[in-house]
């Protein structure tokens, strides 16, 4: 009689062609709306830091996938990931519930716009972030070629809440703890994070906080100058829109893979 088949073997029988599975490595909650999981890394699997991959699960019989910014470097052994909760989103419903030991499905083909490749060469570069838009940053300001290419690295992070934040705040101290990291970004890398709906230092829409020169004068750096600064933007549909429109006002033109220039820009994915 022949042995039942594994549990493995059987979702392995599902899974497309042209998908790996791999296996959760860790998960952690920050707030009901965010978390972030770490998962092995396919051997042969090559992305550029600040790209994105099709991340899914097994939804009954059937694959259901979604973009996901991949947020660990091009040289970490693991996969990270930085993802919201939509109670009933297609995806995130479920795969806020994995664990360490389960399987996730992700596309073989990573492909992006916030990639440094895209950038022509600057002096430096600001990353502007608000929600789960973080996550290409966290990949680009632990990838050393980013501190090779520019002087000085700005990562802005907006969120509704102060709670929101805390991603942010650990891929610093990660960073400053970190062996060969720590040296290479030295004090090259500045985070600004902001708060809309709380009361915390620094308060409000990186928009406003461009057009009033706040921005500006916190860092100690002078207006945009198309001449030095760089842009990469990620957020909702409506943020992309806004900081673009300040960024091409201050004389900063967009770029993409094909055509590198002085900004480019990616949708935070949702649902
Ligand atoms: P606000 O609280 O004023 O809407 P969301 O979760 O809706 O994507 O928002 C994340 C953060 O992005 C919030 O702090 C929000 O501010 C901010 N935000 C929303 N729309 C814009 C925009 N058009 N330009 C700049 N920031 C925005």
């Amino acid at each position: 009689m022949d042995a039942p088949a594994k549990i493995d073997d059987v979702v392995a029988a599902k899974i497309p062609d042209g998908v790996y599975a791999e296996t959760v490595l860790s998960v952690e909650h920050y707030t009901d709306r965010l978390f972030r999981f770490r998962m092995t890394r396919p051997a042969g699997f090559r992305f550029r830091s600040g790209e994105f991959a099709m991340i899914g699960l097994m939804v009954g019989d059937k694959p259901v996938y979604r973009a996901y910014s991949i947020a660990s470097p091009s040289w970490d052994e693991e996969l990270e990931f930085f993802s919201i909760k939509v109670p009933e989103g297609p995806l995130t419903s479920h795969l806020q519930a994995i664990q360490p030991g389960d399987k996730v499905l992700m596309r073989k083909k990573p492909t992006g716009t916030l990639v440094l490749d895209a950038l022509t060469p600057g002096k430096r570069l600001y990353m502007f972030s608000t929600g789960t838009g973080i996550a290409p940053f966290a990949s680009l300001i632990r990838d050393p070629d980013t501190y090779e290419m520019f002087e000085e690295v700005i990562l802005t992070h907006t969120c509704r809440e102060v709670a929101e934040l805390k991603y942010g705040f650990d891929l610093m101290e990660e960073i400053r703890n970190h062996e060969f990291l720590s040296e290479i970004v030295g004090d090259k890398l500045k985070h600004y994070p902001t708060v809309t709906r709380e009361p915390y230092p620094y308060q409000g829409r990186i928009t406003d906080l461009m057009e009033s020169g706040k921005l500006f004068t916190d860092l100690g750096v002078p207006p945009l100058d198309p001449a030095v600064d760089r842009g990469m933007i990620c957020g909702s549909t409506a943020m992309l829109k806004d900081t673009k429109a300040f960024l091409e006002k201050s004389g900063l033109t967009e770029g993409a893979n094909s055509k590198p220039a002085e900004f480019v820009i990616e949708r935070a994915f949702v649902g």
